[in-house]
């Protein structure tokens, strides 16, 4: 018998009665990636705006593949308080009431994107006069998103990118003149604080790619001072961008540096999440269907390394569509041929990426639900 959306919603809800785990809100029906991932213990989904909520293609393409999404833009400062004076909760509460209406898990991604480039200037221009006076902004914005979006969130990016990928340190900020490195320590109590039952991640786009060593080293050192220090942290995300390195490029060499750097991070008793999967094609030919192949080639080996770790728990997609891929703009083509970074062309059609990312999911083993 097809099971119907509302009866499979009621039998997630049942399930959910039973166990905290996101996975209980689950609600993508058998066949699909959400569905495939669930019955491993991880959880499938993807990143999505809030504009992305009046495209029924689209929204179609969440319910039919998705148990989580994750707001692209709208919980980032840019958004929520690009004044000073407003504080613009819309966008981020329409995601939430779309996330709950559809019987569909939600992390949340960022409450502190720690890069002067992803803050308002309003608060780049901030000169504060004492460590206190920054805690306190800090305090109050991570009291009010995370605590508004409590107990929805299962999950946050606590802090984002804040190593410098080129020298391995701590990014500066008006924050950080402030508090020093503690900034980071501080935000991750804060979280704790206002959504007590949420996982709390570091996220950053550290990789296998050639120059990412410093950024590599760069993140365990902070995971490690983290660990050491208390602060309560769950997992990494790993964004699982490629940037810079095309799909073929994942050698055996980087593999193995890739490996040493997860053993790493595991090691530390952290969960892993992969956070924002797409492949980037910016210097790959032009030829759909060789293009296809390679970049599902890589994404099969690429996701068969990353579930070897039973961490690892949840996968987002970036986007599900190439058309609305940020990367169509970020580190363009040089020739002007759309790219293909995400499971679904323009026009919805899956390609062959969708397939590597459903036979990576069948090939992982069971893991057990969050530590
Ligand atoms: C990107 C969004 O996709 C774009 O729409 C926006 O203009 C910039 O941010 N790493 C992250 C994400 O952590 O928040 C970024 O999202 C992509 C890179």
């Amino acid at each position: 018998m097809r099971m119907t959306r509302r009866r499979f919603t009621q039998s997630a809800a049942a399930v959910g009665a039973m166990c905290a785990s996101p996975l209980a809100r689950a609600a993508a029906p058998a066949g699909s990636l959400g569905a495939l991932a669930r019955e491993k213990g991880i959880l499938f989904g993807t990143a999505m705006s809030a504009a992305q909520i009046s495209d029924d293609a689209y929204v179609e393409l969440v319910r039919r593949e998705c148990d989580v999404i994750v707001a692209e833009n709208e919980h980032k400062w840019y958004v929520i308080r690009a004044d000073r004076a407003a504080w613009n909760f819309a966008p981020a509460d329409a995601l939430a009431d779309f996330a709950k209406n559809n019987s569909i898990a939600m992390r949340g991604h960022t409450l502190l994107w720690h890069h002067p480039r992803w803050l308002p200037d309003w608060v780049n221009a901030l000169d504060f006069k004492s460590a206190a006076e920054a805690e306190t902004m800090l305090g109050e914005y991570i009291g009010k998103v995370a605590g508004r979006y409590a107990p929805l969130i299962h999950s946050w990016d606590v802090v984002n990118e804040t190593i410098d990928d080129e020298t391995g340190k701590l990014r500066e900020t008006s924050f950080s003149r402030a508090m020093g490195a503690d900034v980071i320590e501080f935000c991750f109590h804060k979280a704790r604080e206002a959504a007590p039952g949420a996982r709390l991640a570091y996220n950053d786009y550290m990789s296998w790619e050639q120059g990412s060593a410093k950024h590599r080293a760069g993140v365990l050192k902070l995971l490690e001072r983290l660990k050491k220090n208390d602060a309560p942290i769950d997992a990494l995300g790993v964004q699982s961008h490629s940037n810079y390195d095309m799909p073929d490029e994942f050698t055996p060499a980087k593999r193995r540096e890739w490996r040493r750097f997860m053993d790493e991070v595991v090691g530390m008793g952290l969960e892993v999440y992969l956070t924002e999967f797409d492949v980037n094609d910016t210097r790959m030919t032009p030829d759909i269907a060789i293009r296809d192949q390679i970049i599902a080639s890589y994404t099969k080996d690429y996701l068969d390394l990353m579930f070897s770790y039973p961490q690892v728990k949840e996968l987002l997609a970036w986007g599900l569509v190439d058309k609305y891929s940020w990367l169509q703009t970020f580190l363009p083509r040089t020739d002007g041929v759309e790219k293909r970074p995400t499971l679904f062309d323009s026009s919805y059609a899956k390609k062959p990426i969708y397939d590597a990312v459903a036979a990576a999911i069948r090939a992982a083993p069971l893991r057990g639900p969050g530590m």
